[in-house]
């Protein structure tokens, strides 16, 4: 679904573990470079990413979908061209954009009921609208079905994140065993988060069972910002966006400026 060129990594985790955070972060690292287009994706249905990126959600994919089916079963004959158009052009609309930074807000999960040929055109959608970005980040729920059915077959990059909990540990391979059977990303690596000095991660790094990108420490600055709903876009440079650029290189998440259709 990829088409070779964006470079999409999903950030997943238990609950908690700092994934907005780290997301937000990602998003800071990315659009420092000038020339780098970036679209940021909130797949939570909470919208903690846009918070977190300063951003007011006007307009979800799910009002979109929610709109489409309004018309689909208010009679309405679309065809599949018809509908496929429609949406672009709904999706384009719907991103918040400033400088080199979109955003998209997924809404809430999918209702139960079969509106299949809609799922599978948003998908399709969604996936073109991210080709046209050299990075996107993701911002999953806690767990990984949402993520899997919208957006995750786009995915090169998990990034997996976990607190020093054995549930984090656990949670984070879970999700790495549905995602090594659902998708074919390129890399994935897991970051440690909030962990309190070189001793805890030496212990934790033996019990992962997979391949670790490096750790980000506690920081009062992350946790001030969200108390105060303050933008990590702002986050002064220091050692945890140092951190966390050591983990995007480490995870070999390649420079492929200008190659975005
Ligand atoms: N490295 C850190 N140092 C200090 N506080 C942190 C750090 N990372 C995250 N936090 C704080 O931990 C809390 C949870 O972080 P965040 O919202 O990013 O987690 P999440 O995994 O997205 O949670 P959810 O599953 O609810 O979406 C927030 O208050 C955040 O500010
Ligand atoms: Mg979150």
């Amino acid at each position: 679904m990829n088409n070779g060129k964006s470079q999409v990594l999903a950030v997943c985790g238990k609950g908690g573990v700092g994934k907005t955070s780290i997301a937000a972060m990602l998003v800071r690292h990315f659009i420092r470079q000038p020339e780098a287009r970036v679209l940021a994706i909130d797949a939570d249905p909470a919208v903690g990413l846009a918070t977190s990126l300063g951003i007011d959600v006007t307009r979800t994919v799910d009002d979109i979908r929610n709109d489409l089916i309004r018309q689909v079963t208010s009679g309405a004959t679309i065809d599949k061209a018809q509908m496929l158009a429609m949406l672009d052009y709904e999706m384009f609309s719907a991103l918040e954009e400033r400088d080199n930074l979109a955003f998209l807000a997924i809404g809430r999960p999918e209702k139960e009921g079969c509106y299949c040929q809609v799922n599978h055109i948003l998908k399709d959608v969604i996936a073109s609208v991210a080709g046209n970005f050299d990075y996107v980040v993701i911002d999953g729920e806690a767990g990984i079905e949402q993520v899997n059915r919208r957006v995750m077959e786009t995915v090169t990059h998990l990034v997996l994140v976990s607190d020093a909990s054995v549930k984090g540990i656990n949670v984070v391979n879970t999700i790495k065993q549905v995602a090594d059977t659902a998708i074919e990303y390129e890399a994935a690596g897991l970051i440690f988060n909030r962990i309190r000095g070189k001793e805890e991660y030496n212990r934790l790094s033996n019990a992962a069972g997979i391949d670790i990108l490096g750790w980000l420490p506690e920081d009062d600055q992350i946790r001030t910002a969200d108390m105060e709903g303050k933008s990590l876009l702002d986050l002064p440079d220091g050692p945890v966006p140092d951190a966390l650029e050591s983990c995007v290189a480490t995870l070999g998440v390649t420079h492929r400026l200008g190659c975005a259709s």
